[in-house]
């Protein structure tokens, strides 16, 4: 499959920077341009080119309900999983009242943070951290601890951008559920690399970013049918309000980019489906994490258990800062950071300024893997 891809067709850098943003494969990109030159329409006009992104709208629709494991009514697209997670927040919360408590966990990313902060601060809401262990899983009786019937919803990751940590949702949503909260889900990470069904999890809302998964920069959610139905849209009062997804999908699609979406969940099928890739991805990970030199210290879980192949780490005595910078000039695409955008988790990280993330994915190889550690070895 590499060969799809220009810019790993080389075989001279090797990303591993995916938590980041992936490689897109060529076809992602000619379908984007190919609807700009031969659907370029807006929807609801009698002609080839109006029916053509009709079409797209319909099939970019089907396709993110395959890939979520939902009707296809439930999807949401939108810009990325920030500006959904801020639109649908300020939704959902329309009727709430002062006092009520929202539940963030230690592992999220601050696009699944911020939104409740911000409305926090203009709603009078309270947030609470739910904590971590020692080993960076989340702490599950911390978070039923904190469960009472003012709070209105408990929001995680589904896996850590920095640590890998996979949260188990589908206990999150049963412990929610029991006090009449909703559960939340930031899946930007989880979703490029475990299979996804969002009945199983039984949660609520479900949101993700196609840029993670080989796709372009267009953001994806799942919203609970019933939960849909019942939000009062913030939209344009003339544009559709069916199916219920389309309510909150504000102002005219990015056509195009939808059109790539839908070219990048056929890549996805056409080389196995996410359970294919969880499993190469896992056999990977438990490699890198075999072959790493005995100075490196990984931040978190030690085995592929309960985690995605997203490591964080330091070597000892060694600067992340100059170490990436290094390891960028011999041809490998990490980078070192502060805080990986992750600030709760960031107060519970040993390390006194930077760490440096590498993040697999499935278009990596065990040879990138192997030249990867002799290169840290070398450091
Ligand atoms: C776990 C997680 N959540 C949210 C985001 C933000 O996603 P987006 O760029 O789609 O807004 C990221 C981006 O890296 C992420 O890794």
């Amino acid at each position: 499959m590499r060969s799809r891809f220009s810019s790993l067709r080389e075989d001279r850098f090797v990303f591993l920077d995916a938590p980041g943003g992936s490689q897109v494969p060529d076809e992602v990109g000619d379908a984007i341009a190919r609807t700009l030159r031969e659907a370029s329409a807006n929807i609801g006009a009698n002609y080839e080119t109006s029916k053509r992104v009709e079409g797209i709208l319909a099939t970019a629709r089907e396709d993110g309900a395959r890939f979520l494991g939902c009707s296809s009514d439930d999807v949401v697209f939108g810009t990325n999983m920030t500006w959904l997670d801020f639109a649908l927040s300020r939704t959902a919360s329309r009727d709430w009242k002062e006092g009520d408590r929202i539940l963030v966990s230690r592992l999220d990313h601050d696009g699944g943070v911020a939104p409740w902060v911000e409305l926090a601060a203009d709603r009078g809401f309270e947030v609470e951290w739910v904590n971590v262990t020692e080993d960076l899983r989340l702490d599950y009786d911390d978070l039923a601890n904190r469960l009472d019937e003012r709070v209105r919803v408990v929001a995680c990751v589904a896996s850590s951008n920095a640590v890998g940590t996979i949260i188990d949702v589908a206990r999150v949503s049963e412990l929610a559920h029991e006090v009449g909260a909703l559960c939340w889900v930031d899946a930007v990470q989880y979703a490029a690399h475990e299979p996804v069904d969002v009945e199983a999890l039984g949660c609520d809302v479900f949101i993700t970013s196609a840029y993670k998964f080989c796709g372009p920069h267009i953001g994806l959610a799942y919203g609970r049918h019933d939960l849909l139905e019942s939000w009062r849209p913030y939209k344009a009062r003339p544009a559709a309000s069916e199916p219920v997804g389309r309510r909150f999908e504000v102002g005219t699609a990015p056509y195009e980019l939808l059109a790539g979406f839908s070219a990048t969940i056929a890549y996805l099928e056409s080389i196995g489906g996410m359970e294919a890739i969880a499993a190469y991805e896992h056999e990977l990970g438990q490699r890198f994490l075999d072959g790493l030199p005995d100075a490196a210290t990984v931040y978190g879980l030690q085995t592929m258990d309960g985690r995605v192949a997203t490591f964080l780490l330091n070597l000892e005595g060694v600067d992340a800062v100059g170490a990436a910078k290094r390891l960028a000039d011999e041809g490998f695409g990490v980078w070192a950071h502060d805080n990986w955008f992750s600030l709760g988790l960031r107060e519970k990280l040993p390390y006194p300024d930077s760490a440096i993330r590498v993040g697999l994915i499935h278009y990596n190889t065990p040879d990138e893997i192997d030249r990867f550690n002799a290169a840290l070895a070398r450091l």
